[in-house]
């Protein structure tokens, strides 16, 4: 019914209808950048989890959370191409340029805003964003020796009087955090460490992959006391109810509970899915009332999408002893996890050959490791979808 109205965003990193199940995350948040105004310190937040939970929509959560309170905010996405790190510098430099246009505000330069301004251009200098004849600020020779840590260090310090003296702070958030280079993850990390000990209000915020967590601690010792870590998981049974049901109510739709059961057990919580089926549900039906009948063929028609696109680019990454493996655990019986001798023993792999195949799914975010000796799938409805595929019908 009228898909030109559908509310439900099934994609990345598209705004849901409703950021159902995430009050914990936000006020945790909320927290934060109420301390910060009142000039205390807090740990800033790293969330991970695996792709389609609901990280990248989080985080611009937290950035408009950030941005309503006054907070300088520059948002990044790092990229794993070659052209990813000059990239990545670039738009940080940008975003800070602009960012620091808003100290002006019709207001008169203060000492302070004059060396944070003069600090970052000879920052933009070094990292090529702005050339001497584009800068408006004289440079005063900080912030521009070339090495990435010592010269974000001297910027971040510079920035500290004029951010005091607004009441702001300045937040990079960062999506994929996991593919940021070598070097500039070390220069954030210092620098996140150092304005913590100075009481400087600059926060870097991430979101990224299961394995972000352990790329910082590689990085520096330190990681994991500077940031609060958040596993983004898949909601609650209540939150995934209301991750349909609120959408639908609010234009006067409803849904009988045995077609929501279907719907939100078919999804086990996991926001992408929700928001699949919910704009399937809405499209299909004809009455303001979803139907169990309406959710199958809902149910039927998420599964063709996902069989042709995200299903499909897991299973088009694994080679074929991968494959061997996905196959094997697919044909267990409905299990949600899978102890790894049976798996081992089934799918006629030698066991060097299963190892290095079972870690590179793990590295390709296929599956995890649930505990010692067990893995599953990181999505629901993966195993229906090899099935289907074995069965030609995928
Ligand atoms: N809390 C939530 N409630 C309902 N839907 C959500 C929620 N978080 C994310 N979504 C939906 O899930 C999908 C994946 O979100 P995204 O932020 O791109 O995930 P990730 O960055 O973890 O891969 C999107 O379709 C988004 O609209
Ligand atoms: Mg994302």
């Amino acid at each position: 019914m009228h898909p030109e109205l559908n509310p439900f965003t099934p994609g990345s990193g598209l705004e849901p209808p409703r950021l159902a199940g995430r009050d914990h995350e936000v006020s945790a948040f909320d927290l934060l950048v109420a301390r910060s105004l009142a000039g205390r310190q807090g740990a800033s937040i790293v969330l991970h989890g695996y792709r389609g939970v609901g990280k990248t929509v989080l985080l611009n959560a937290m950035r408009e959370q950030a941005e309503r309170a006054g907070w300088l905010c520059i948002d990044v996405e790092a990229q794993t191409s070659d052209a990813g790190p000059t990239a990545i510098r670039q738009r940080i430099g940008r975003k800070l340029l602009e960012a620091a246009e808003s100290f002006k505000n019709g207001k008169s330069y203060t000492a302070a805003i004059r060396r944070a301004l003069g600090t970052l251009t000879g920052f933009s200098l070094s990292l090529g964003v702005v050339s001497i004849e584009t800068a408006r600020e004289p440079t005063n020779g900080r912030a521009s020796s070339g090495i990435l840590e010592v010269d974000l260090e001297e910027l971040v310090e510079d920035f500290a009087g004029a951010l005091r003296e607004s009441g702001t702070a300045v937040g990079i958030f960062i999506d994929e955090m996991q593919d940021v280079d070598t070097e500039l993850l070390s220069a954030l990390l210092t620098v996140q460490n150092r304005a913590g000990q100075k009481n400087i209000p600059f926060y870097v915020v991430g979101a990224g992959l299961p394995t972000l967590p352990a790329r910082l601690a590689t990085s520096r010792s330190y990681a994991e006391r500077l940031f609060e870590y958040r596993h983004v998981g898949a909601l609650s049974a209540e939150s995934a109810v209301a991750a349909i049901r609120d959408p639908l109510s609010r234009y006067g739709f409803g849904i009988d509970d045995d077609a929501l059961d279907l719907l939100t057990g078919a999804a086990r919580g996991y926001p992408y899915f929700l928001q699949m089926m919910g704009r399937e549900a809405w499209n299909l039906t004809d009455k303001r009332q979803i139907s169990l009948e309406t959710a199958e063929r809902a149910l039927n028609s998420a599964y063709a999408i996902l069989d042709q696109g995200y299903f499909r680019s897991s299973w088009d990454r694994a080679d074929t002893a991968e494959r061997a493996i996905l196959r094997c655990m697919a044909a267990t019986d409905d299990a949600d996890e899978y102890p790894v001798d049976q798996i081992a023993d089934r799918c006629g792999l030698d066991a060097s050959y299963f190892a290095a195949a079972r870690e590179s799914l793990e590295t390709k975010g296929v599956i995890f490791a649930v505990g010692p000796g067990r893995i599953a799938f990181t999505t629901p409805g993966m195993p229906g979808h090899v099935n289907r595929r074995a069965a030609g019908l995928a």
